[in-house]
């Protein structure tokens, strides 16, 4: 080897290790997404992605109320995996295709729906703005989708039903006596609420840091801010002390698969499990019942090092074999990552922080704002991969690296 080579390949060893140190800079790995720092405080106008209404919202929040809706749990793995996932599959677009006639529109349970992106169940709206619900309710009615109303809701269930003539589903946590929640589905139900989402990955409060530095125990902040008729009263009774590992169980840790078919009885509207990362899992809630399933990690915010939800999507869909609808939430914050999801064969996507985002930053306008973006980033990546309709989407779309 002459000295030439020599001096050659230890620059590009230098240069290969200053891409290394660069790669693994914190600098570097925070720019893998925009980052956005206003100079001053954004109006709506000025927000280009649904990124860019969370630092708004946190500056607008009490700490307490922002990092309860930003927080994961632990080490918050899996609340990154859910974004880091996404990298891994890139879309394959054709050329030539007239797209001057899309189509976003897709149903579900018999209800007609003008995009794919629902609005994921998320506890106590008020404590991002104070119309709370009622303004998510009527942002969700004005962009054609579905909210899903939590269990945990700041506001009854009755009064949210009624913001919108728009279809809702109802989320439920169960209460340890059936007969308690049995008439809580029956009233969601009369009340309108057009399906019931039973969420079944939150056995146990889970260990969130976030709420812990603020000297908030529990699952959500003040607690009073989602007490009302329609929020599981908070047990401090003989559950919960006699867990022989001192855990809390958050409502019932004891239910297994039966539990299926006693919400469906009572509720005699579709029923959907949320929650579910396993293919074994996806065909348990067939085999019991389930009309339909949420595959999701709860925004990483119960068990840590979760795998993302992304990453299972395919052997779960793999399982169900297009028996019953699949949905799936957990860091949904592209219009490509909603075309990766739905490319590989999910029926819809919901999205949990960034509706709460934008309603903590711009109230009902700014959820208004995110499902906007959110739809027409899904338009143009559909526009610009060559696709017309959801329904004609097909997997061959994306491909896993
Ligand atoms: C939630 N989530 C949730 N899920 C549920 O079934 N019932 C609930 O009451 C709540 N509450 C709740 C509060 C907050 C502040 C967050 C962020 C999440 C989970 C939610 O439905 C959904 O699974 C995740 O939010 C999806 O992840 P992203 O979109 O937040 O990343
Ligand atoms: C949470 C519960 C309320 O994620 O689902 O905080």
């Amino acid at each position: 080897m002459t000295h030439a080579d020599r001096r050659h390949l230890s620059r590009r060893r230098a240069l290969r290790s200053l891409a290394g140190f660069l790669a693994a800079s914190p600098l570097v790995q925070a720019q893998r997404e925009i980052v956005y720092t206003p100079d001053r405080m954004p109006t709506l106008d000025d927000i280009v992605n649904v990124f860019e209404m969370e630092p708004v919202c946190r500056l607008r929040l009490p700490k307490q109320n922002y990092d309860f809706i930003a927080g994961g749990v632990d080490n918050e793995w899996t609340m990154k995996r859910n974004r880091d996932a996404f990298d891994r599959f890139t879309i394959h677009p054709r050329m030539l295709v007239n797209t001057m006639k899309m189509d976003l529109s897709t149903t579900l349970f018999g209800t007609k729906i003008g995009m794919p992106v629902l609005v994921a169940p998320t506890a106590g709206h008020q404590l991002a703005h104070p119309d709370g619900e009622e303004a998510t309710a009527k942002a969700a009615a004005a962009s054609k989708t579905i909210m899903c109303v939590s269990s945990v809701a700041s506001l009854p269930f009755e009064k949210i039903a009624q913001a919108t003539d728009a279809p809702k589903w109802w989320q439920l946590y169960p209460r340890e006596d059936d007969e308690s929640t049995e008439a809580r589905v029956r009233a969601a139900v009369a009340a309108g609420y057009k399906a019931v989402i039973l969420t079944v990955d939150a056995p146990y409060n889970s260990h969130r840091e976030r709420l812990l530095r603020n000297r908030e125990a529990g699952q959500v902040p003040g607690q009073g801010a989602a007490t009302t008729t329609s929020a599981p009263r908070r047990r401090r009774g003989a559950a919960e002390t006699a867990h022989p590992y001192r855990l809390q169980p958050a409502l019932v840790a004891a239910w297994d698969w039966t539990y299926v078919k006693r919400v469906k009885d009572w509720a005699k509207v579709p029923v959907l499990v949320k929650g579910l990362l396993t293919a074994e899992d996806a065909g348990l809630a067939k085999e019991h019942g389930a009309d339909g399933i949420v595959v999701s990690n709860h925004g990483g915010r119960y068990l840590d090092y979760a795998p993302s939800t992304i990453e299972v999507l395919p052997e779960i869909l793999k399982e169900v074999n297009g028996r019953m609808p699949v949905l799936i939430d957990s860091g949904f914050r592209r219009g490509t990552d909603i075309l990766k999801a739905l490319a590989l064969g999910a029926n819809a996507v919901l999205v949990g922080r960034p509706p709460l985002w934008g309603l903590g930053a711009f109230g009902q306008a700014g959820v208004e704002k995110v499902l906007q973006m959110l739809e027409s980033e899904l338009a143009l990546a559909m526009g610009l991969a060559g696709q017309t309709t959801i329904q004609g989407l097909r997997p061959s779309l994306v491909r896993l690296h």
